[in-house]
């Protein structure tokens, strides 16, 4: 079969911009924004670049499941930079205006300023740079600040969820020392790669007690902490309810000691609800997925390291764009199949949680959709 028979196959017959290969791009054709099911644009990419991790939390990758006899993907399914590069090219056409770099841990990923040095050459449909963030756990950070901001990372944001080497050890499933990710993130403070972010998932009974003290030790710093309502990703961490420690709850410990004002969102989709601390000591932040569900405005795929599509962090099947890039599809396929789906999503899963029909589907792994 030539090449050119194969792309055709990979098209959706549905989109006009998929039919007409004579045509132009579908970026061009239609009108932007792009919207979902749900009135909702498409405008931020996380790209997850590895489903490997060197940590093992409990939440994400409990050891139990993620142990030696674990079936990571092999390299050869993995996307090469040149093919995450041409499907980033496809969605910042589409309106993407942020890419996120993920895993597992991204910074594990051999080369990875190789890739932002490509993506952050890219500019957003709108003539913008393109924001690029990576999520990581710092565990290489300290090295690595200097050259990530150097290949153009614009921003980084590290997981943390405690203080103490007892807790952290504990929630990261290792033996990895408070002091390495410290250092990570004053190495990133320190190459600009500002603002740094620390999330800190909290689950109830494990890192609560931490809450306070995480919040004192980053006050006045310029890093903005957010707290993480931990969530029922995967199937792996064995999830219960009872395990939610409430953004409220949140809150309401830290202004025992800091009297809090809420901030207006600084971008539409925001995932974190804003505060800052009354006195000026700066910025912190709360992601409550569970008790207080944002799928009204997410703008958010996302790609698996093999290169699936998901429309949703809760997801259970993604629509493969590995196969038809490797098939040599053009980027007008490419762009028509991922506009029809886009146009398709009607994902919801955080507003629906409480339907035993849809927590009860099967869902991906976090660290292979990528945080
Ligand atoms: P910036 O605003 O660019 O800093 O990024 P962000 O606020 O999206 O933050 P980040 O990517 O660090 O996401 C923080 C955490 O929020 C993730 O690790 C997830 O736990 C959660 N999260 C992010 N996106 C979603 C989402 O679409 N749905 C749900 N339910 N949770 C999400
Ligand atoms: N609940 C909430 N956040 C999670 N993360 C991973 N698993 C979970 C979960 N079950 C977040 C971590 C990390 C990012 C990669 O994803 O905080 O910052
Ligand atoms: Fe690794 Fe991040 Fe998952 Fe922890 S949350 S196991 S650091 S990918
Ligand atoms: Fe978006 Fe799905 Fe998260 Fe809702 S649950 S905010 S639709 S990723």
């Amino acid at each position: 079969m030539s090449a050119a028979s194969r792309i055709i196959t990979f098209v959706p017959p549905r989109h006009p911009a998929a039919i007409d290969l004579a045509g132009k791009d579908r970026a061009r054709d239609f009108a932007l924004p792009l919207l979902d099911g749900q009135q909702r644009p498409l405008r931020d990419l996380r790209i997850s670049v590895t489903d490997r991790c060197n940590l093992r939390c409990t939440y994400c990758m409990p050891r139990e499941v993620f142990d030696q006899d674990y079936s990571f993907l092999p390299r050869g399914d993995l996307l090469t930079f040149e093919e995450i590069e041409r499907i980033a090219q496809v969605f910042v056409r589409l309106g993407v205006q942020k890419i996120r770099l993920t895993g597992g841990e991204p910074l594990l990923r051999r080369g990875i300023e190789q890739l932002i040095e490509r993506l952050s050459r890219m500019q957003t449909a709108t003539g913008e740079p393109l924001q690029i963030a990576l999520t990581t756990n710092g565990v290489l950070l300290a090295r690595k600040a200097r050259a990530l901001r150097d290949a153009g990372l614009s921003r980084v944001t590290v997981s943390l969820d405690g203080l103490s080497d007892a807790t952290f050890r504990r929630m990261s499933g290792s033996d990895v020392d408070v002091h390495t990710i410290l250092d990570g993130i004053a190495a990133a403070q320190s190459a600009g790669l500002a603002p740094v972010k620390v999330n800190m998932v909290v689950k109830r009974g494990a890192n609560e007690h931490e809450i306070v003290p995480m919040a004192e030790y980053f006050r006045s710093s310029g890093v903005v902490l957010r707290f993480i309502e931990y969530m029922d990703v995967g199937t792996s961490n064995g999830w219960r309810m009872d395990e939610v420690v409430p953004a409220r709850e949140i809150l309401d410990r830290i202004a025992v000691h800091h009297p809090l004002q809420q901030l207006e969102p600084s971008q539409l989709g925001e995932v974190a609800e804003r505060w800052r601390y009354a006195d000026g000591g700066g910025e912190i932040g709360v992601i409550a997925s569970v008790t207080q569900a944002f799928c009204h405005e997410c703008s958010r795929a996302r790609i698996s390291t093999d290169g699936k599509l998901y429309t949703c962090l809760f997801a259970g099947d993604g629509l493969d764009l590995r196969s038809p890039l490797r098939a040599g599809a053009s980027d007008r396929g490419l762009s028509g199949l991922v506009a029809d789906r886009w146009e398709q999503r009607n994902d919801r899963y955080s507003q629906q949680r409480h339907l035993i029909s849809v927590r009860n589907r099967d869902k991906v792994e976090m660290s292979y959709i990528g945080g």
